[in-house]
């Protein structure tokens, strides 16, 4: 199973405009139980960094653009959010962070979860010792 799973969302957009529909077991592979949105991140500031040990994630940036890290703790791969045609997964125990928000970036969260601060991982040595069991 790849670590870098994108998924193109379908244009429906027509001549008035774009337009893209996010759905459960359609486009999004889970039950969507909470949705959230950073914006106005600081210049020079990265988020993230942690995983989770339940939660399924898809993140996409419907504007601008932010780099996004990725780490099993056995594999890394960086991608840029950069389109609001196309979203990433973040999977159960992927540590991630988010790096080189553009001040106009708003990257929207879909989550598998109500919000848990047990679920987190925000210690990466933790992370890494859990990884290898
Ligand atoms: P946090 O997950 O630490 O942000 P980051 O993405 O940078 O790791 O969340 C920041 C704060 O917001 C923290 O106090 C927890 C709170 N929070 C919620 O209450 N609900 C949520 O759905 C999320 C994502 C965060």
């Amino acid at each position: 199973m790849s670590l870098v799973k994108i998924i193109e969302f379908p244009p429906l957009g027509d001549e008035r405009g774009l337009l893209v529909a996010l759905e459960v077991n359609k486009t999004i592979p889970f039950d969507i139980k909470r949705v959230y949105y950073l914006f106005g991140t600081k210049e020079g500031v990265s988020r993230g960094f942690h995983a989770h040990k339940a939660l399924k994630q898809v993140a996409v940036c419907i504007t601008g653009k932010c780099r996004i890290l990725l780490d099993t703790g056995k594999e890394k791969a960086e991608v840029w959010l950069d389109s609001s045609n196309r979203g990433i997964t973040i999977d159960s125990m992927v540590w991630h962070e988010m790096h080189d928000f553009s001040p106009d970036c708003v990257l929207l969260v879909l989550a598998s979860e109500h919000y848990d601060e047990t679920d987190y991982i925000r210690d990466y040595d933790d992370f890494i010792q859990e990884v290898n069991g």
